[in-house]
């Protein structure tokens, strides 16, 4: 792995190599950024959007969200997304709230959840879908994660999201561990978690969805997944797949204990 970053040296060397106080002071930066915008995260209304989408009647079924079953029970919102991703008996899979919300959305609504999946970031119903999550995960904002494996589906969506974490392939050999494996490492001036820890695990999982300062976007973690995946140089990622959520199982389940703290707002 090391020699991979070494021939990645052309795309990210020079930012890499950023020298320590220049990292520093670009993460003071983004803090301080956080700080004064803390009473205004932009996220709020896409949390907002969300709200509204879920109780309006919409599809061609015209019905709303509100029957949806996130695990609670139909309708409970409240602490729903920290249990998340989980066991569904009646998809008999383990969803995270993005394909739970797609399975609602075709079930209760009549869209088709393949259409939905196929559609750009920051389209159409996807968009919806992403407000949608953010409103979800702010009804978890300070809930503990609670995401451990029981059932046979969620050990294998937790063994599989291990497996996948570290699986290296592509031109550069890399894995999720190339970038996310090590304490301290840093791209583009930006602080990548050790995600193999349950500290750093908890700091990347339970802070998405988040507002993206840099781009003006709100991105959902099946969102973060994909460009993940782009810099990892990686096929695409289907979304919702088994994959992905196999990811997000084994990140949400070393994140257990800790609070959400959603929508979250990053660089
Ligand atoms: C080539 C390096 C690289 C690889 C490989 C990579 N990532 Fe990332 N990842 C990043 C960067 C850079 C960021 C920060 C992006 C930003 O803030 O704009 C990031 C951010 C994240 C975050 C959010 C962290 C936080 O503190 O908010 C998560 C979660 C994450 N990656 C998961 C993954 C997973 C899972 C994989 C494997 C599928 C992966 N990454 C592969 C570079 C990488």
């Amino acid at each position: 792995m090391k020699h991979a970053l070494v021939a990645m040296g052309v795309a990210f060397g020079a930012t890499l190599m950023a020298s320590h106080a220049a990292a520093q002071s670009a993460t003071d930066e983004i803090a301080k950024y956080r700080e004064m915008i803390a009473d205004g995260n932009p996220a709020e209304l896409f949390e907002a959007k969300g709200e509204l989408l879920w109780k309006k009647a919409d599809g061609p079924k015209k019905a709303s969200l509100e029957k949806c079953d996130l695990g609670l029970g139909p309708g409970v919102v409240k602490g729903a997304y920290a249990q998340t991703p989980r066991y569904y008996a009646d998809t008999d899979r383990v969803q995270d709230a993005e394909s739970r919300l797609l399975t609602c959305m075709e079930t209760l609504q009549g869209f088709s959840a393949a259409e939905i999946a196929k559609t750009p970031f920051g389209r159409g119903k996807k968009a919806d879908v992403v407000a949608l999550v953010t409103y979800l995960s702010a009804e978890s904002k300070g809930v503990k994660v609670n995401v451990k494996p029981v059932h046979a589906k969620e050990k294998e969506a937790m063994a599989l999201g291990r497996k996948a974490f570290f699986q290296q392939a592509g031109p550069y050999d890399f894995s999720c561990a190339s970038c996310h494996g090590e304490e301290g490492r840093r791209i583009r001036l930006q602080d990548l978690p050790n995600i193999t820890t349950p500290a750093g695990a908890a700091k990347g999982w339970t802070t998405w969805p988040a507002y993206r300062v840099s781009s003006g976007q709100m991105w959902s973690m099946q969102h973060r997944l994909q460009d993940c995946y782009r810099q990892q140089r990686f096929p695409e990622p289907l979304y919702g797949s088994e994959l992905t959520v196999a990811l997000s199982y084994y990140m949400a389940s070393l994140s257990s204990g800790v609070a959400m703290a959603t929508p979250g707002i990053k660089r």
